[in-house]
């Protein structure tokens, strides 16, 4: 049985200390009579801490946008998942594909960050998805198998206590996002691969589905129930807009 369904925003490289304040201020009573799913704010590293003293005793969660594997030492510019712990946030987003794209990110890679994050007990979101020339090749489902095998190799136990974020490349930030059908689509192969590779898992985890969603189309997402949440970069930025989206199914 999937669990709440995760409605996560991810603020990428935006919002100052102060910024993040004022969006939180403004965010909470928005939201603050929902507690049938999930919402998790994912600033960045700078504004983890004031986020989570905000967010303390609200039905809003608190998440990383990215990690280091190691626990401590000479990794100058990186950050430890103790460090994002005593923050309060209970989430940390692994293998972006901007993460992967623009900073050379592979699978090995975000396989060692997505074990860190869990013996570290807090929830990773691993992001999968497919190159627009990748799609035009017909080798989605091959590009997001790979990517899930590597991703998940070694924690496949653990599988419950991770969610999937299935978030198309060409998608992103381009105000062309896939077509539900599209998205419902790899989302059930995601699944199929879950159970492919735990078959004992209870089938936890979430699959969020990420890609120019907006408060207008969300809901055309949410009415699959092979999608069970959404990442949301552009629109999560305004707390009315962010709201919406979490309103709108
Ligand atoms: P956009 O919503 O801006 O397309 O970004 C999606 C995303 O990358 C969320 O992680």
């Amino acid at each position: 049985m999937v669990a709440m369904r995760l409605i996560a925003a991810n603020w990428k490289m935006n919002k100052t200390i102060s910024e993040t304040e004022e969006y939180i201020k403004n965010f909470i009573p928005l939201v603050k009579d929902i507690n049938d799913r999930e919402i998790l704010l994912c600033p960045p590293f700078t504004s983890l801490q004031v986020a989570g003293e905000l967010l303390k005793d609200t039905n809003i969660k608190l998440g990383a946008q990215n990690c280091f594997y190691e626990k401590k030492g000479a990794f100058t510019g990186e950050i430890s998942l103790d460090m994002i712990k005593e923050t309060g946030a209970s989430y940390v987003i692994v293998g972006h594909s901007e993460r992967r794209h623009i900073f050379g990110e592979d699978d090995e890679l975000i396989n060692k960050k997505v074990t860190a994050v869990l013996e570290a007990g807090l929830r990773p979101i691993l992001c999968v998805g497919e190159k627009l020339e990748e799609r035009n090749s017909g080798i989605t489902f091959k590009v997001v198998e790979t990517q899930l095998k590597i991703g998940l190799s070694g924690i496949e136990e653990y599988i419950d206590r991770i969610d999937i974020a299935y978030e198309p490349v060409w998608a992103i930030g381009t105000g062309v996002p896939a077509t539900p059908e599209d998205a419902k689509e790899v989302h059930s192969f995601i699944r199929e691969m879950l159970k492919k590779l735990n078959p004992d898992a209870k089938g936890d985890s979430r699959i969020l589905y990420g890609g120019s969603v907006k408060p207008e189309n969300a809901s055309e997402f949410m009415k699959y129930e092979e999608i069970n949440g959404l990442l949301v970069g552009t629109a999560s930025l305004d707390p009315d807009s962010f709201s919406k989206i979490v309103k709108s199914f």
